[in-house]
């Protein structure tokens, strides 16, 4: 079994998480569902009951005692969000519900502005839907088209050999994804942002699945927006951040309209507000960004640098255990993994494997994930995904290979 970097007490870490201490059938649960929602440790959930025990009122509008409370808590959360990501100013951090949000929200006010018939928004093969879907709808709204750059195959890489051919002068936004959920690929998005942006092009990066798991600095990739959730992050769920560059927030109409995003409104006209109150109409959600303060600050204790090098180090070791089966079909990278493994048993649904693995207190994921035409380019149905952070465990690894290999052994009978 591999050793894990021990100027870190990822045993003592793990039990900041209530939920991780249950039996599942009968069995210690091993979860391994990270990529599509992580876990939430004691702290986070104690701020969450401390606004709602002391806190709760709204934001913005009060001027009462626990108004004033709450809107300084609220506004601190916009400022570590900015910290978290290295943003100039928390003016550039807007709370959505959550990734999707964030790039509906380009999708519709920056696109609605910015895009005519006849231009390109590129995007990649290995796209969620949430970074595929909001462009398509705009795409028919505008006239614009929807170009992609190619993925290679099983490994799930880009064919960056294409992109200076891809970055025409129609081209007016490339929006990516940092790390691919389904296949675990670590795009060099600050490479890609820097060519496209030497060309005028605009750029959007999803980081669902690398804000918690690695250092982002928004500044050093190079992006124009950069979109993630709270809930893959140790935060709550229905909470996330939309960053976007000072003067192209500034530029860009609103998203939505209601209270909270005005300045004065008139029963013809209004003024809006300036970034970010503009893009944040109605009551918020104001525990979340409250809850997501504390999963920030619980993240950046550990360092998210040495919670890379162990999601990576349990993926490798899970990818080179899978690897060595037989009658296996594994896809992602070789190297330089994210913290998760995609694959398939040959004649084995990944459904079948997923629900036989939950008897074994294992939780998996199996589906398209939200990556359809990836999986049909690919040309299956569906992968089996584990995804790991940094609860988790050489050990819970060993569980997993484990059952993996009873599940073979089950239907090779
Ligand atoms: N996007 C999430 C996942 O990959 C839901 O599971």
């Amino acid at each position: 079994m591999i050793s894990m970097n021990t100027s870190v007490d990822w045993a003592r870490l793990r039990t900041d998480f209530p939920i991780l201490n249950q039996q599942v059938h009968g069995k210690p649960l091993v979860y391994f569902d990270n990529a599509a929602t992580s876990q939430k440790p004691r702290s986070v959930i104690d701020a969450l009951t401390h606004y709602y025990e002391r806190d709760n009122a709204n934001v913005h509008r009060g001027i009462h005692e626990l108004s004033n409370r709450s809107t300084t808590a609220f506004e601190a959360a916009r400022t570590r969000a900015a910290r978290f990501i290295n943003a100039r100013s928390a003016d550039e951090i807007i709370f959505t519900r959550g990734t999707t949000e964030g790039i509906n929200l380009v999708a519709a006010a920056w696109g609605a502005q910015n895009l005519k018939p006849g231009d390109v928004i590129l995007l990649t093969e290995l796209e969620h839907h949430s970074n595929l879907v909001p462009w398509q709808m705009i795409a028919r709204r505008t006239g614009a088209k929807v170009a992609y750059i190619p993925v290679t195959g099983d490994e799930g890489t880009l064919d960056l050999t294409r992109l200076d051919a891809l970055l025409t002068s129609q081209v007016k936004i490339l929006s990516l994804v940092h790390i691919s959920n389904s296949m675990g690929t670590v795009n060099p998005v600050q490479e890609i942002c820097a060519r496209a942006r030497s060309r005028g092009i605009v750029t959007l990066v999803d980081g669902a699945q690398s804000a918690g798991h690695l250092p982002v600095d928004v500044q050093a990739i190079g992006c124009d927006f950069f979109a993630f959730s709270g809930h893959k992050i140790c935060g709550p769920t229905g909470i996330g951040v939309l960053w976007g560059r000072q003067e192209i927030l500034d530029a860009m109409p609103p998203y939505q309209g209601g209270g909270e995003m005005i300045l004065s409104v008139g029963y013809q006209k209004t003024e809006y507000k300036p970034s970010p109150h503009r893009f944040e109409a109605g009551t918020p959600d104001i525990s979340g960004p409250i809850g997501l303060h504390a999963a920030m600050d619980y993240l950046d204790a550990i360092g998210r640098e040495k919670i890379w090098q162990h999601d990576q180090q349990l993926a490798n070791y899970a990818y080179e255990q899978l690897g060595a089966l037989k009658n296996i079909r594994m896809f992602g990278p070789k190297v330089n993994r994210a913290g998760l493994v995609s694959f398939l048993l040959k004649d084995v649904h990944a459904h079948d494997v997923v629900t036989l693995a939950d008897q074994g207190g294992v939780a998996l994921r199996g589906g398209h994930h939200c990556t359809q035409p990836l999986m049909h380019k690919l040309g299956v149905e569906s992968t089996a995904r584990a995804s790991f952070y940094f609860y988790n465990t050489p050990a819970e690894v060993d569980v997993f290979i484990t059952v993996i290999k009873e599940i073979q052994k089950f239907f090779a009978a």
